[in-house]
């Protein structure tokens, strides 16, 4: 099966600093990955080269068949299409409804769609989110928890093949990060790939799927489901 991300030793600079260093990673089509490291390995990094927000120094990035790493800015569209992005602050835009934000970014990524089947899709996404009853409310009116579940439907309504999420628990509590992580063990159970960046020990080890570890912008573990001991460096932190 084609992989969803492929990187091909990938090294991306910043000025002389090297936020990652001749990486190479391959994910699987609906599988969940979290992404771990200290702060600084370049984490943020790597997803930013999925999304084409940067491109890398050297090195090959392929999304769904797409070379991100050659991809022209008038053909950045299609790239996105294929990834939902979630964010740790969650970026709703304030002044719009819930249902009117996930919405939108339907009508962004496919200006064909008339008003009525983006608010009917929104309103399914919401559903699915556990938020059908909140369109109407607005972002401020919501709980973080609610508003990043907001967010995740807006990640997924146009239904990409993959998700990525940077951080996205980090401004939740315990509780409600577990939820969320509920969340998108059910999106990857729907075939979606997920791609989690997290500092947050205790849901990575209790849920033993595949991590991949950097350090210093050097991938340097890769553990497959199922085998994930307590790393050193998180129990530290
Ligand atoms: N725009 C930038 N300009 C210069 N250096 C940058 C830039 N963005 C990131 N870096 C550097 O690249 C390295 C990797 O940063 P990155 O944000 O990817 O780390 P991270 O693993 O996401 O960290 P954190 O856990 O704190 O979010 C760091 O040394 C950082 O200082
Ligand atoms: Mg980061």
């Amino acid at each position: 099966m084609r992989p969803i991300v492929e990187f091909t030793r990938v090294t991306r600079e910043y000025g002389s600093r090297i936020a990652l260093d001749d990486v190479c990673l391959r994910l699987e089509p609906g599988e969940l990955t979290f992404l771990v490291g200290p702060s600084g390995a370049g984490k943020t990094t790597l997803l930013k080269l999925i999304n084409r927000e940067i491109r890398p120094t050297s090195g090959e990035v392929w999304v769904d068949g797409i070379p991100a790493h050659r991809l022209k800015t008038h053909r950045v569209s299609d790239l996105r299409r294929r990834v939902g992005v979630v964010f740790q602050d969650f970026k709703l835009l304030p002044r719009l409804t819930t249902i009117e934000n996930v919405a939108l970014a339907l009508q962004v990524g496919d200006l064909r769609i008339s008003d009525g089947e983006a608010m009917d899709r929104a309103l399914d996404a919401l559903e699915a989110v556990g938020l059908g009853d909140r369109g109407k409310a607005f972002p401020h009116q919501l709980s973080g928890g609610q508003q990043q579940r907001v967010a995740v439907a807006r990640a997924v309504v146009a239904q990409p093949p993959l998700l990525i999420a940077d951080e996205p628990t980090g401004n939740l509590d315990l509780d409600t990060a577990w939820e969320m992580m509920d969340l998108f063990r059910d999106i990857a159970a729907w075939g979606t790939s997920v791609l989690i960046a997290t500092h947050n020990v205790e849901i990575v080890t209790r849920l033993q799927r595949r991590v991949v570890t950097l350090v210093q912008g050097r991938l340097v573990r890769d553990q497959p489901a199922g085998a994930i001991g307590r790393m050193a460096w998180l129990a530290s932190s």
